[in-house]
């Protein structure tokens, strides 16, 4: 059945929340990883490169936004450090020393593991009938695949 934020269980909003909360952790992290890459990105395809890297961390900047806010409408807490979020994210940091091919198929990677850990947590959503959560996982986890599709066609 589906519900909105005030019906659902203690339970239903913890999980919900749980997957949210790696969710912004997996966005926040890549959003760094993607300004590191703008920065210093080099060689003969620096200009796109360094263009596509910026509509990435712009895009990922609001979208982390939205998600730790609903999960604040759910009246859950979002964690809000960047220590919990390097815990929690299955993307990580990196130094920025890398060719503009190895930065390209680390991007690929994190945006495929940031589709794949929003769908679980619409998954989740579904779950407990939170098509509301859920729809927002979907359109994230749609906009991270695109940004992945992007970044396979220059390794082609
Ligand atoms: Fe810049």
């Amino acid at each position: 059945m589906t519900q909105t934020a005030v019906a659902l269980s203690t339970d239903a909003r913890a999980a919900i929340a749980e997957a949210l909360n790696q969710s912004v952790a997996e966005t926040a992290v890549t959003t760094m990883l993607a300004q590191n890459f703008h920065w210093n990105v080099k060689g003969m395809a620096f200009g796109p490169l360094h263009d596509l890297f910026q509509k990435m961390y712009e895009d990922h900047f609001v979208a982390q936004d939205d998600l730790a806010e609903r999960i604040r409408a759910l009246d859950e807490h979002a964690e809000g450090t960047l220590s919990g979020m390097l815990a929690r994210s299955k993307v990580k940091e990196h130094d920025g020393h890398a060719s503009d091919k190895e930065m390209i198929k680390m991007m690929q990677d994190a945006q495929e593991t940031l589709a794949a850990t929003l769908a679980g947590a619409g998954q989740v959503a579904a779950e407990a009938g939170d098509t509301l959560t859920e729809d927002l996982c979907i359109a994230r986890g749609q906009e991270h695949e695109k940004f992945a599709w992007f970044l396979r066609a220059h390794l082609a």
